[in-house]
């Protein structure tokens, strides 16, 4: 069964084809499907597990619980061996979301369908996805774009995969963010000069969890440098829209006042989400993105 795991190994055709299948089940088409489903969450989440869960029920698959803090996970027992243990009582296929970037290496052997929830600082496939969704319905290309990806490059599993799906689709990308969270990234600190002229402004949620013993901004400094502020907010396109993978730090990434403001896009890429993996656990499990 296929695998998702990064979007550095996803061919636009099968991006497309997921994109136009999940528009499907949001027009409400379904299709019960058979099969066994494991959401291994090691690290916190609240937007995936949960939209993953929905997406599990609305497909009709079989979703066995597992919490981390109950599991023998806590016993010492390793990832390969509990997506082994998965396997062999008869799950088709595992969710995982694991701090260890690129796990899914030692996971080359099982026979179980991985989906990547997130790896560490690495890659979150299923969020790229639900972005690209997100886009794609709102300007009916990607191609030609110009997406603005504003904040914490480094630790932005978010970035790094989105990043790259967009410039395989043919979008302009520029990385803004303080020139020491660049990791190595080609960027600008300057983000009033991209304002006036891109069409998606992204932002990124400062991981203040990845940041613990480093130097690092206050909030007001922060926003006041690559915050998206209301003055900031008034000089942008009349077309262009923001989007924030969420949880949002208020008033550090974007102003309190403007996540819900008519350019956002936030918690729509929230329900996106659940579709985007309706198609991704489609395509896990029947072995084909249709
Ligand atoms: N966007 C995202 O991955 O959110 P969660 O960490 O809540 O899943």
């Amino acid at each position: 069964m296929p695998n998702m795991l990064s979007m550095n190994e996803m061919e636009n055709d099968t991006i497309m084809k997921l994109l136009k299948r999940a528009q499907k089940f949001q027009s409400g088409e379904s299709l019960p499907l058979k099969g066994t489903v494991v959401n291994l969450f090691y690290e916190p989440s609240t937007r995936t597990k949960m939209s993953f869960e929905m997406a599990e029920h609305r497909m009709g698959l079989t979703v066995l619980p597992f919490e981390t803090a109950f599991s023998s996970a806590l016993k010492g027992e390793t990832l390969y061996d509990t997506v082994k243990t998965m396997e062999s009582i008869g799950v088709d296929a595992v969710v995982i979301r694991h701090g260890e970037e690129e796990y899914y290496r030692q996971l080359t052997g099982c026979k179980t369908a991985v989906i990547n929830g997130g790896d560490g600082s690495g890659q979150h496939p299923t969020q790229s996805l639900l972005d690209l969704f997100t886009i794609y319905q709102e300007f009916g290309k990607i191609e030609g774009l110009h997406v603005t990806i504003v904040g914490d490059i480094a630790h932005s599993r978010v970035a790094k995969s989105n990043a790259s799906a967009l410039k395989q689709l043919g979008a302009h990308v520029t990385l803004i963010c303080p020139s020491e969270w660049s990791g190595g990234y080609e960027s600008s600190d300057r983000l009033d000069d991209f304002i006036t002229h891109t069409d998606v402004v992204m932002l990124l949620r400062v991981q203040h969890e990845r940041h613990i013993g480093k130097q690092t901004f206050s909030k007001e400094d922060y926003h006041k440098l690559f915050g998206l502020t209301v003055e900031r907010e008034r000089k942008m396109k009349d077309s262009a829209i923001v989007m924030h993978p969420a949880p949002i730090n208020r008033g550090v990434e974007i102003a309190d006042c403007l996540v819900e403001c008519s350019r956002s896009r936030i918690f729509q890429q929230m329900a996106n989400g659940v579709f985007i993996r309706m198609a991704v656990l489609e395509y896990a499990l029947t072995g084909e993105a249709i």
